[in-house]
């Protein structure tokens, strides 16, 4: 019991005990997963393991959920989250000639994270900015008209910011 609550922290552990102390506990698992997830990015199975074992509740169970929806990561992110949008104003204007750029940069694919732990690259439907298609988001900044050639220099600037991150 001691290693779970090292595991997830003091705050999260008396999250749990007080859903513990209710009469069905089970029923708030997707509120745990959420507050452990917003606490470490991510749901590892260290972190689900230790969920279990404190909310008293089968490790099947809290596997099955964390990985049915799909709002719960179970793979760590990047220090930094690249959104190429591929909306229909910004495929027009050769959004996936700029996503197959970043694909090969850094040699992940979709909802992948780069070997270094600075990328994480997801795909948007529209990120409103349409007049600046092609769009890539990198955290909350847009860069609109983005080409293919630029992708390098873009990724690089964000290299550097994360050394200082
Ligand atoms: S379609 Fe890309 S910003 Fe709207």
């Amino acid at each position: 019991m001691a290693s779970a609550k090292l595991v997830l922290g003091e705050e999260i552990a008396a999250i749990i005990a007080k859903f513990r102390a209710e009469p069905h506990p089970e029923s708030q698992l997707i509120a745990v997963l959420h507050a452990v997830q917003s606490r470490f990015g991510y749901l590892s199975e260290t972190h689900l393991d230790a969920v279990a074992q404190l909310l008293q509740v089968p490790a099947a169970k809290v596997a099955g959920v964390a990985g049915f929806y799909h709002f719960f990561r179970l793979k760590p992110r990047g220090k930094f989250i690249i959104n190429v949008c591929l909306g229909t104003a910004c495929y027009v204007k050769g959004a996936e000639r700029v996503a197959q750029k970043v694909i090969d940069e850094l040699g992940i694919t979709w909802g992948e994270t780069s070997k270094d732990g600075v990328f994480t690259l997801e795909g948007a439907r529209c990120l409103g900015t349409c007049g600046l298609a092609p769009v890539v988001m990198i955290d909350d900044e847009i860069h609109g008209e983005v080409t293919p050639d630029q992708v390098p220099a873009l990724l690089e600037k964000y290299l550097k910011k994360s050394r200082t991150r």
